[in-house]
């Protein structure tokens, strides 16, 4: 009750409440143990006992329209937190749903990168495998032509070693058959020739067999074996001159194998710079998309919470305002109630 309301009631009334059948129905219908009933009822007796009835009349409605007032005020404010409540949770809602489709398609794309770095990682390990084979076949190309290079190296020496020690006895032999007279060779330097023809060139070897198995090593035979060494200096040098000129076939061949193996080393190191540098960019993607889909859920989880508490909290309102509402009515009911006994009992309060 409006404290200026009490206060107009309070000035209207006189000393002394009389019990008269009238109040006695106004105990009856509201007292019981209602608060607001029960000081209603008081200051109802306070104020008929001052006899100014058209003023209690006055007040009463004035109690009864304020209450009213504040009733469709409140059912207004009411519609209006209702509808905000409801606008609250459709929003929140609506935020939940949008996070929680963000969130699956975060874990699709994870799905997708995780399948990319797989596939990556295995083309990576490929690409590897074969940079290191390919490493392996240059260096065995290398190792070869090593190889042959001294194997050349090797014979021409050897070839050189042999054309010198036979142009040595070409040109003692030519010597001796341009100086010589009676006695040919000696024994000795006849001997040391054969040993040497038979270590530089076989113990079978023609011009071993010639020197050796001559009974006579006169001049004829002489400038026979001289004839024998020229043909021998001459395919000496010419096998010299053959391999020589062959390397540079070879030469050429080694030279193509190892710009094929670089041509293909070179696209290798490319598609392994490329698979590595895909690797990394997925690796980082993944971190950002893993890093972004921990957020989403925190979101959606505190999404989540905040709708249950709203929802507490429109619930919690309502039910206040429901209870307030019901307690509102109850006073307009006791009013109106009151209003309509003085009414029916005008004519015996007006004595
Ligand atoms: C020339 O080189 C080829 C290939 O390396 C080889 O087969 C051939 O025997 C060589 N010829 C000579 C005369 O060295
Ligand atoms: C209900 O009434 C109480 C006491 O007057 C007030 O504090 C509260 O705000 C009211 N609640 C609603 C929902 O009207």
């Amino acid at each position: 009750m409006q404290s200026k309301t009490l206060i107009v009631l309070l000035m209207v009334t006189m000393a002394v409440a009389t019990e008269s059948p009238v109040l006695q129905q106004l105990r009856n219908k509201l007292a019981q143990n209602d608060n607001y009933n029960s000081q209603l009822v008081e200051l109802l007796e306070l104020s008929l006992a001052g006899g100014q009835l058209d003023k209690v009349f006055e007040l009463l409605q004035k109690m009864v329209d304020d209450l009213t007032g504040q009733i469709n005020a409140a059912n207004l404010d009411h519609a209006s937190r209702m509808a905000a409540f409801e606008s609250s949770i459709e929003q929140l809602e609506a935020n939940l749903a949008s996070l929680s489709s963000e969130v699956q398609s975060n874990n699709r794309k994870i799905g997708d990168i995780t399948q990319a770095i797989s596939t990556l990682t295995s083309t990576s390990v490929a690409v590897k495998k074969q940079l290191e084979t390919i490493n392996q076949r240059e260096e065995q190309i290398r190792d070869n032509r090593q190889r042959e290079v001294q194997a050349l190296e090797t014979k021409q020496s050897a070839g050189a070693k042999i054309l010198a020690a036979l142009e040595d006895i070409h040109d003692r032999l030519v010597k001796a058959v341009l100086s010589n007279t009676g006695s040919f060779l000696e024994e000795s330097e006849k001997q040391e020739m054969i040993k040497q023809v038979k270590k530089e060139l076989g113990r079978t070897h023609p011009l071993a067999l010639l020197l050796e198995f001559s009974s006579k090593f006169d001049e004829a035979t002489a400038k026979r074996a001289i004839e024998l060494i020229e043909q021998i200096i001459a395919s000496i040098k010419e096998g010299q001159v053959n391999r020589e000129s062959n390397q540079t076939a070879v030469e050429e061949n080694f030279n193509s194998l190892v710009n094929e193996v670089t041509v293909v080393r070179d696209k290798l190191q490319q598609d392994n710079q490329k698979t590595t540098s895909a690797l990394k960019n997925k690796q980082n993607d993944l971190k950002i998309t893993q890093r972004r889909n921990k957020q989403l859920q925190q979101n959606e989880a505190n999404t989540q919470q905040l709708l249950e508490t709203t929802r507490v909290q429109k619930d919690l309102y309502d039910s206040n305002f429901r209870s307030n509402a019901s307690k509102r009515e109850g006073q307009l009911n006791s009013l109106k109630t009151a209003l309509q006994i003085l009414r029916d009992n005008e004519q015996a309060l007006k004595k």
